[in-house]
């Protein structure tokens, strides 16, 4: 096979959640720009048509829908439509996500760490622990559920799981419900990658570490924060979404047939240890 060939998508229908905006724009972007048919899944609908629109422009196969991955029901009906629409489902992203406001301490990096109180644990509430969960850990695990129904009796398919350098590195500026779900969502990359080998289906991870994004209101876009991380990032920068697009292509792509239930940090470092 040529390596073209190998890194090809092309024809291909993809559903991505969460795909209006962030990371999940940037895997909708990579798959669209090599030749697949990509639905947008996410509960912004403004977003998703300002960005379904700018792709249209540009001549790619892009469409969106409005699901919410907590409303299990919402999520079903929406990626048959996709696969419907695209005559075919062969890559799901399952990559919405959520920030879980403060961690315990105040600033992601620098000298001033304060303790943040309504970040720690004794103050943690059930509500948030439940949003976070339904959405980051519950809200992948339908995901899955939701593309096996149709990729196990077509034998063939790639799932792809967004978790965070959090599933295994604890952030105290992170709230811990994230870092559980992170974890849970890379377990269950594993084990479900065990029980959908055997009908050619292949289960991944992507573990970001900081990237610029809308998550958590936009926080990663504030110059001051960036350039803190960069700083102790061993690779001195901070990283953005197109940062991901090639290893997307490469989980997507028959380059990528015969690995499977692993997780792959992309990361700037940030896992080998900070430096200064
Ligand atoms: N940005 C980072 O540094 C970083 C690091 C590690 C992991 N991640 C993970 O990457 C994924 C994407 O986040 P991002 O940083 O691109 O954030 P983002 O906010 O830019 O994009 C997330 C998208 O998901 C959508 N979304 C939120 N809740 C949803 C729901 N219930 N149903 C459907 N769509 C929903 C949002 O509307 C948004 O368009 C998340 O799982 C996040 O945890 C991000």
């Amino acid at each position: 096979m040529k390596i073209s060939q190998l890194f090809s998508v092309e024809g291909y229908g993809v559903v991505v959640t969460g795909g209006a905006s962030g990371l999940g724009l940037a895997y909708a972007e990579a798959m669209a720009e090599n030749g697949a048919a990509v639905t947008i899944l996410d509960i912004d609908g403004p977003r998703i048509e300002q960005e379904v629109q700018r792709l249209k422009s540009r001549g790619l196969q892009v469409r969106g829908d409005v699901a919410d991955v907590s409303d299990h029901p919402a999520l079903d009906r929406a990626i048959d439509n996709a696969y419907k629409a695209h005559g075919r489902l062969d890559v799901v992203f399952a990559n919405a996500g959520i920030d879980s406001g403060p961690g315990f301490i105040g600033n992601w990096v620098g000298t001033e760490r304060p303790r943040n109180p309504q970040g720690a644990l004794e103050n943690y509430t059930d509500e948030r622990w439940n949003r976070v969960i339904d959405i980051n850990l519950t809200g992948i695990f339908a995901t899955l559920r939701s593309a096996t129904r149709i990729m196990k009796p077509q034998r063939s398919g790639r799932l792809i799981v967004t978790s965070s350098v959090a599933s295994f590195q604890c952030e105290p500026a992170i709230g811990s419900a994230y870092m559980a779900a992170k974890a849970g969502v890379t377990h269950l990359t594993r084990c479900v990658a065990q029980e959908l080998a055997a009908y050619n289906i292949t289960v991944n991870s992507i573990a970001p570490g900081f990237f610029v994004t809308n998550i958590g209101g936009g926080h990663a876009k504030n110059p001051a924060t960036q350039e803190a991380v960069a700083k102790v990032l061993p690779m001195h920068r901070v990283g953005f979404p197109d940062d991901i697009k090639g290893l997307a292509l490469f989980l997507a792509s028959p380059a990528s047939a015969y690995l499977t239930g692993q997780q792959i940090a992309i990361d700037g470092g940030w896992t080998l240890g900070a430096v200064d």
